[in-house]
C-alpha cells in the first residue's frame, strides 16, 4: 500500500471503529471541529473485535485504514481501544507522512489528571485489558497509581443492539462493575474509565448507579482536543468561518440498524439511504 501523497487541508478526516463505538469519538469531532468533513467507517460485518487475536485486529485496521487513505484524508483517527492497542504503531509505520491518532494515551492523561487518589478502574474489551496499554500508559504519567482493569465484552453487543439504556444493560452493568466498586469507600477507585469507545453510551445508566462518587473518563474530548492541535500544527486545518462540513457514513453489513443507531447517538437524523456499505478488504477487479 502506497503512502497518501497528496494531504491537503479540503480533505475530510478519516474515523474508524468495529462498529458504533467510535460514533462516540466521532460526535466529539463534530462538535470540536464543525468545520471539517470527515468519513466514518464502522466495521459493522466484523464486530466485535475484542474477543480476536491481535494479529486479526491488525489486519483488519490495515484495511479499514487502507480503505480510508484511498478514499483521501487528511489525518486518520483510529476510534477503536483494541484497534489503538494492536494496530495503530503498525499503521504510522505504513504511513509516515499521514497524522494518525488513537484513543488509548488520551484516554489515559484524561484519567491520570481526573483522579484524585490514583485508584483508577479501566473497562474495556478483552484485547485491550490483555495488553496492559492503559495500566502502562497511566502509570507512565502517575507512577504511584494502581489500576485495576476488567474486560466487559457484553456492553459491545448491547451497545451494537441499541440496548445501552435497557434493564438488560444495568443488569450486565453491575454484574461487571460491582465487584470493582463494592468495597470499603477508601479503597475503591475514584475513576473508571470507559476503555473502550462503545461504552460511552453507557454513561447515564452508570452516573445512575455509582452516583458522582466516581469520575467518568472517555477518550473522545481529549482526542477532539489532539485532532485539532495536529491540524493546526501542520496547516491541515480549514479555515476559520468554514461552514458546517459533511460526515459520509461508510459500514461493512447492512446501512439499516446502523442508521437508526447513528441517529440515536448523534442527536440527528442519518438515513440508511446515506450510509454506503462497502466491502472490506476492497474487491479488485480480478478478486
Ligand atoms: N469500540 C472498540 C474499542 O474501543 C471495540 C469494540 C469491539 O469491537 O469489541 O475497543
Amino acid at each position: 500500500m502506497k503512502p497518501p501523497v497528496d494531504i491537503n487541508p479540503p480533505l475530510p478526516i478519516g474515523v474508524f471503529d468495529s462498529g458504533v463505538g467510535g460514533l462516540t469519538v466521532l460526535g466529539a469531532l463534530q462538535r470540536r471541529l464543525p468545520g471539517e468533513a470527515m468519513i466514518y467507517l464502522g466495521d459493522t460485518a466484523r464486530v466485535p473485535y475484542g474477543p480476536k487475536s491481535p494479529e486479526t485486529v491488525a489486519a483488519y485496521a490495515d484495511e479499514a485504514a487502507a480503505h480510508l487513505v484511498a478514499e483521501g484524508i487528511k489525518l486518520l483517527v483510529v476510534a477503536c481501544n483494541t484497534a489503538t492497542v494492536h494496530a495503530l504503531a503498525g499503521l504510522q509505520r505504513r504511513y509516515p507522512t499521514l497524522p494518525i491518532v488513537g484513543v488509548v494515551e488520551p484516554g489515559a492523561a484524561a484519567a491520570a489528571i481526573a483522579s484524585r487518589s490514583g485508584r483508577i478502574a479501566v473497562i474495556a474489551t478483552e484485547g485491550t485489558v490483555r495488553s496492559g496499554a492503559y495500566d502502562a500508559a497511566i502509570k507512565r504519567l502517575r507512577p504511584e497509581a494502581k489500576v485495576v482493569s476488567r474486560a466487559c465484552g457484553m456492553l459491545v453487543a448491547l451497545a451494537e443492539e441499541g440496548w445501552a439504556g435497557d434493564i438488560v444493560a444495568e443488569a450486565v452493568l453491575r454484574r461487571y462493575l460491582g465487584p470493582m466498586f463494592e468495597q470499603d469507600p477508601h479503597a475503591a477507585p475514584d475513576c473508571l474509565v470507559l476503555g473502550c469507545t462503545h461504552f460511552p453510551l453507557f454513561t447515564a445508566a452508570i452516573r445512575t448507579m455509582f452516583g458522582p462518587w466516581v469520575t467518568l473518563v472517555d477518550s473522545s474530548a481529549t482526542v477532539a482536543e489532539a485532532v485539532a492541535a495536529l491540524l493546526s500544527a501542520r496547516g491541515l486545518a480549514r479555515p476559520a468561518g468554514t461552514a458546517v462540513a459533511a460526515t459520509r457514513y461508510l459500514v461493512t453489513d447492512g446501512p439499516d440498524r446502523f442508521a437508526l443507531i447513528a441517529s440515536r447517538f448523534l442527536g440527528q437524523r442519518i438515513e440508511p439511504a446515506a450510509v454506503e456499505r462497502i466491502a472490506l478488504p476492497a474487491r479488485t477487479k480480478d478478486a
